[in-house]
């Protein structure tokens, strides 16, 4: 008998994500098992739950999935979950990655700039860069090999997420950049070719005339939904959009793509026992779609 499909939730936040709970549903998952404030000292005995319940052959039935708003507390509790499987035995179970959406909006993210850059030569600006979705998209971008500029208003932030990129892509070529005001954005973006803002919602990071008088920009992405813009002028809805002679995108121009991406990856954990979405397998998915 075909075992139904489990996803085990695990949260490093004091609630569990109801986005994650919502996307899980949507894309067919049979049962979600949430659970909240997950840490690798209380985690094993939770992987253990499922791995030592089905058969080797049924554990493709069961996977799963990194949640919350800290990514690098995800990195480490993903670090945690697979250090409790038995490899040997083949108890192992899929586990995918997204702290605050940062691997499927990233990946969306860069899926879009691709289309119009060649990201192994490209220079880019991510405002905002030390957020979940901002660290992620300098990886991205930085895997592809182009210089990746990490703004923060404090420079101290940027840096360390530069050390922590230059860890995970030995070849990255990354700098980071103080963005504390929007009087710093001329020098920060100057000869970029893409400017991804991934600030907090709400916040204005770069203003129209800024953006404007850069004549190297082709691509700008606003992925801030709550007005008013990351990006001034940006529509909401844009999607390669030409404003000012670049392409333009906003936050639902590459929402869109990335709950297409999250649906995918999802379904991707229950082909097989042993699958791990973290970002460059995700962003490898939504090149798929
Ligand atoms: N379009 C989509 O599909 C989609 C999906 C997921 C998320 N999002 C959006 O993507 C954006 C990034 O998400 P996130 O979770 O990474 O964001 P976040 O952690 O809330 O914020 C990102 C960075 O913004 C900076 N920031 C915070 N408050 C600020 C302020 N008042 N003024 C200027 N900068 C400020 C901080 O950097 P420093 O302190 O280092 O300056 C912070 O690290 C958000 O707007 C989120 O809503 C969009």
């Amino acid at each position: 008998m075909v075992k139904s499909q489990i996803l085990l939730h695990l949260d490093t936040d004091a609630l569990p994500s109801v986005f994650d709970r919502v996307v899980a549903v949507d894309a067919g998952v049979e049962h979600i098992f949430s659970y909240s404030g997950v840490t690798p000292t209380n985690v094993m005995a939770l992987v253990h739950g499922c791995i030592f319940t089905r058969g080797p052959a049924d554990l493709k039935s069961t996977a799963i999935f990194i949640g919350g708003s800290d990514v690098a507390a995800g990195d480490a509790l993903l670090v945690a979950v697979q250090k409790h499987f038995v490899i040997d035995f083949g108890l192992t179970v899929s586990v995918m990655l997204d702290s605050n959406g940062s691997n499927t909006t990233a990946a969306a993210a860069v899926l879009a700039a691709s289309r119009h850059l060649d990201l192994k030569s490209a220079k880019s600006l991510i405002l905002g860069g030390t957020g979940p979705v901002g660290q992620r998209c300098a990886r991205l971008l930085a895997e592809e090999g182009g210089l990746v500029r990490i703004g923060s208003r404090t420079i101290d932030r940027a840096e360390a997420i530069c050390d922590a990129i230059r860890v995970q892509v030995p070849k990255a070529n990354v700098e980071a950049v103080a963005t504390a005001s929007s009087n710093d954005a001329p020098d920060a973006l100057d000869g970029c070719d893409l400017v991804i803002a991934a600030g907090a919602p709400g916040v204005v990071l770069l203003p129209k005339r800024h953006r404007v008088n850069c004549k190297s920009l082709k691509v700008a992405i606003d992925l801030n939904g709550v007005p008013p813009e990351g990006i001034e002028g940006i529509g909401l809805g844009d999607k390669a959009k030409n404003r000012d002679d670049m392409h333009c995108y906003g936050a639902l121009g590459i929402g869109g793509t990335k709950m297409k991406v999250h649906k995918a990856a999802l379904g991707e954990l229950f082909l097989r026992h042993d699958a791990t979405l973290n970002v460059t397998a995700i962003y490898a998915i939504a090149r798929t779609i």
